[in-house]
């Protein structure tokens, strides 16, 4: 284990195999509904591309992969609501099937605005696969049909997730050493 983690929340296996369920209910979910066409999962740089990469490659049925890269405006500690996009689709989701791929919602500020700005793209359906979601008070209420872990709320990285851009490598997800951020 990394020196500045003081514990594993879910190890490497724990990660792969309730990424390989949720895989599995997309393709039972999608796979008649969406037809030869498929389905596009929006992966949203940068915490969740990890986690989308591993997603895909258990979903068993055709999909197109799509990148979004936001940025919150505020403080840098929590979601303000406001959000800018860096990175926009280079797919039009009209009347696809959308799959947005999340490692975590916290306030869920930054999928509210993007699902609301993705509906006006008119798909024919528009769902979120979180890999965690944190218990926040007044989180906004989400559309997320697929999720992996309820999770504590403690400042974890790992698997896609950072501190000061660092540990997004770390192959599970453990909880930062308070000294580290302090
Ligand atoms: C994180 C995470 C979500 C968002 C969740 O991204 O990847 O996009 O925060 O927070 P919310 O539910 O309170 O809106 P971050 O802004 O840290 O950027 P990153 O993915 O590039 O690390």
């Amino acid at each position: 284990m990394h020196n500045d983690i003081s514990k594993i929340l879910f190890s490497e296996q724990d990660l792969a195999n309730r990424v390989r369920e949720m895989g599995e209910n997309i393709t039972a979910d999608y796979a008649a509904m969406a037809g030869p066409e498929g389905i596009v999962v929006i992966s949203i740089l940068r915490g969740g591309a990890i986690f989308t990469c591993d997603l895909v490659r258990a979903i068993d049925m055709p999909l197109e992969m799509d990148f979004m890269a936001v940025s919150s405006y505020g403080n840098g500690v929590k979601s303000s609501g406001v959000v800018r996009i860096l990175k926009d689709l280079n797919t039009d989701i009209r009347g696809r099937h959308v799959i947005i791929a999340e490692d975590i919602i916290d306030s869920g500020l930054t999928l509210k605005y993007l699902m609301q700005n993705l509906q006006s793209r008119g798909p024919a359906s528009m769902t979120v696969a979180a890999l965690m979601k944190k218990n926040t008070e007044n989180q906004a209420d989400i559309e997320c049909r697929y999720v992996g872990f309820e999770c504590p709320d403690e400042f974890i990285v790992g698997y896609g997730l950072d501190y000061a851009e660092r540990y997004r490598n770390l192959p599970y997800i453990g909880v930062l050493k308070p000294e580290i951020y302090q």
